[in-house]
């Protein structure tokens, strides 16, 4: 039973299957344990509640926010990963007794780490929880000691260690998306650490710019001089009986200083728009669960920026069901630069009336705009089109996978073609790598990296030292992006057609596609082992050992691939 040759074919053919007709199914699965995808882990050190993972530029150092600690973990080493140091930063019991006082958990009165961002080429910035009190302060990220200068952390940090919040430095100021009260119903996006340079600013919340939001996300981009912040929340422009969720991204200008009579104190830049991951009449997947940023090919201009977003959906017909929309900057920028929504005061009600446009909301640079012009993008925030994925379709959808986070990468094959490849975690514990084709998505391996579910709150990757990092409740974990010395002969070395791996016939071993750029063979787009190995001459032991895949191998895969023939032949 070997059908060496016909995985092209079947790879061709499975192109025309509908979207939802392909079975993401992981080439190779790698179970806990197994020698082809060891994992080093970091843990003990009375570290738990991992909640916010950041790495120095370089990949070198990476600092974890957790329960009443920050830490700073040597990972330069190939085998391990070691504590460099440990700061404690606990409430003290006085703390802690007014926070079980006021009602709250024993549990969830520590403190816990929910901002995490180098505020300068010395210094840390670190907000946390800190007994329903946030608070936040400056920490030396060489001896990882926290200075005498503290802020309080409202409106920076959430009270609640269960809601979600988004932090980012930029330029030495620190933009957040959280709620800002100890009740958890205010949220708020706002600019601090204007240290008397500028005032900080906030969302005017008379008008409700924000409807019980759950932030996922920020992302400065350069070129554009703003952030963009991404979340979910009620869709209060929807007449539904039941709460109505949709995704959005918001954005803000780094130039705004709020307005001088209209809009003191308050942005005068901030646009909201509904981020659309849906095919045609299908039910949106309309939960935003984690999105990443891909900046643009080198020499390619801003408005390629993608936007790699993972959503649920809020309806029981697809729960367990996860899908993948990618969004471009250049249709957020146009969603932004057209029509608003109106909202009637007495009603309550959204019309998509097209009125003059006395100014532009979202614009940068309205900070001496006459009170009519600011009282105008006051009320005009909500982008009346939607933000609609590339091509109008979803990137991948996934029926039988739970994915609770996701990061991108672009990476450039032997063929010098780019092509973008996604981390995907699941919520059972399995780490997915999937390659974008034309075809679809196809799911290189799986790397299994608990073995209970747990918590995951962060997933960082380390594009210099091709590493992943896992949060964890317990700890970190790291894992390789890849490893191609697992594949031991040239077919197994192109069936994988993993961009990151191809073979050297020289050195005739799979090797790392960015360290040897010449001659090496690989088919990420069809995976056709006749053609990228003909120069190899194969024997039975190169195609199949002595290295026996595990469960999901080629064996396995092809029986199943050859059934799909069979029914649609
Ligand atoms: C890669 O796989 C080989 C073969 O299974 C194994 O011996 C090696 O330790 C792995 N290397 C890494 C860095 O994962
Ligand atoms: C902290 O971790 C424990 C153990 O995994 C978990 O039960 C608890 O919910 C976590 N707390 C928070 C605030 O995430
Ligand atoms: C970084 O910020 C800290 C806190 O404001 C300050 O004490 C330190 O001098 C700054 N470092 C540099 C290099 O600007
Ligand atoms: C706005 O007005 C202030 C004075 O009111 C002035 O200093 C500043 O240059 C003006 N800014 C722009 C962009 O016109």
């Amino acid at each position: 039973m070997e059908h060496p040759y016909l995985l092209p074919l079947t790879v061709v053919l499975l192109g025309f299957l509908s979207q939802s007709f392909t079975k993401l199914t992981p080439r190779v699965s790698f179970p806990t344990g197994i020698p082809g995808r060891p994992l080093t882990r970091f843990s003990g050190h009375d570290v738990s509640n991992t909640t916010t993972l950041l790495l120095s530029e370089n990949g070198d150092m990476l600092y974890v926010g957790s329960r009443n600690a920050v830490l700073a973990l040597d990972v330069s080493h190939k085998d391990t990963i070691v504590l460099r140091s440990k700061l404690d930063w606990s409430p003290s019991e006085k703390d802690i007794e007014q926070c079980s006082m006021k009602g709250k958990k024993m549990a969830d009165c520590p403190n816990f780490i929910r901002v995490l961002q180098f505020l300068n080429t010395t210094h840390i910035y670190a907000c946390g929880t800190f007994a329903f009190s946030p608070r936040c302060t400056y920490i030396n990220s060489e001896t990882l000691t926290m200075s005498l200068k503290a802020d309080e952390g409202r409106g920076r940090c959430p009270y609640d260690p269960y809601q979600r919040n988004t932090a980012i430095i930029v330029d030495g100021e620190l933009y957040t998306g959280t709620v800002a009260d100890y009740r958890g119903n205010r949220p708020v996006i706002s600019r601090h650490l204007g240290e008397g340079r500028r005032l900080d600013l906030k969302l005017d919340d008379t008008l409700g710019w924000l409807e019980e939001p759950t932030f996922i996300s920020s992302s400065f981009i350069p070129d554009e001089e703003k952030i963009y912040l991404f979340f979910s929340e009620v869709g209060r422009e929807y007449d539904f009986i039941d709460k109505f969720i949709v995704s959005r991204v918001a954005q803000i200008c780094m130039s705004d200083v709020g307005g001088q009579r209209t809009l003191q104190r308050r942005w005068t830049t901030f646009a909201k728009a509904q981020l659309l991951c849906q095919v045609d009449s299908e039910l949106p997947y309309n939960v935003i669960q984690d999105i990443d940023t891909l900046p643009p090919a080198e020499g390619a201009p801003a408005d390629d920026t993608l936007f790699y977003g993972l959503f649920t959906s809020q309806w029981s017909v697809n729960s367990g069901r996860s899908a993948v929309c990618s969004f471009r900057l250049t249709d957020i920028k146009s969603v932004f630069s057209g029509n608003y929504k109106v909202l009637n005061r007495d009603t309550l009600q959204w019309s998509t009336r097209v009125q003059e446009k006395i100014a532009n909301p979202g614009e940068c640079g309205l900070h001496n705009a006459s009170d009519n012009a600011l009282r105008f993008v006051k009320e005009n925030f909500l982008a009346d089109e939607s933000v609609r994925p590339v091509g109008r379709r979803l990137t991948l959808l996934s029926s039988e996978h739970d994915y609770s986070h996701l990061t991108v990468q672009r990476v450039q094959a032997a063929n010098s073609r780019d092509y973008t490849v996604l981390f995907l975690l699941t919520e059972s514990g399995y780490l997915h790598k999937a390659v974008l084709l034309q075809s679809g998505a196809h799911i290189i391996e799986e790397v299994q990296v608990f073995e209970q579910p747990q918590l995951v709150k962060s997933l960082k990757l380390s594009i210099p030292t091709g590493m992943i990092y896992i949060g964890t409740s317990e700890g970190v974990v790291r894992v390789p992006t890849a490893n191609c010395s697992f594949y031991w002969t040239c077919p197994q070395c192109v069936l994988a057609r993993d961009p990151f791996c191809g073979w050297d016939p020289v050195s005739r071993a799979c090797v790392e596609a960015s360290k040897t750029r010449t001659g090496l063979c690989q088919d990420i787009d069809r995976g056709n082992v006749k053609e990228a190995c003909n120069t190899v001459s194969m024997t039975h032991r190169d195609r199949f050992g002595p290295n026996k895949l595990p469960a999901g191998s080629d064996a396995a895969f092809q029986t199943h691939q050859l059934k799909v023939i069979h029914i649609f032949l």
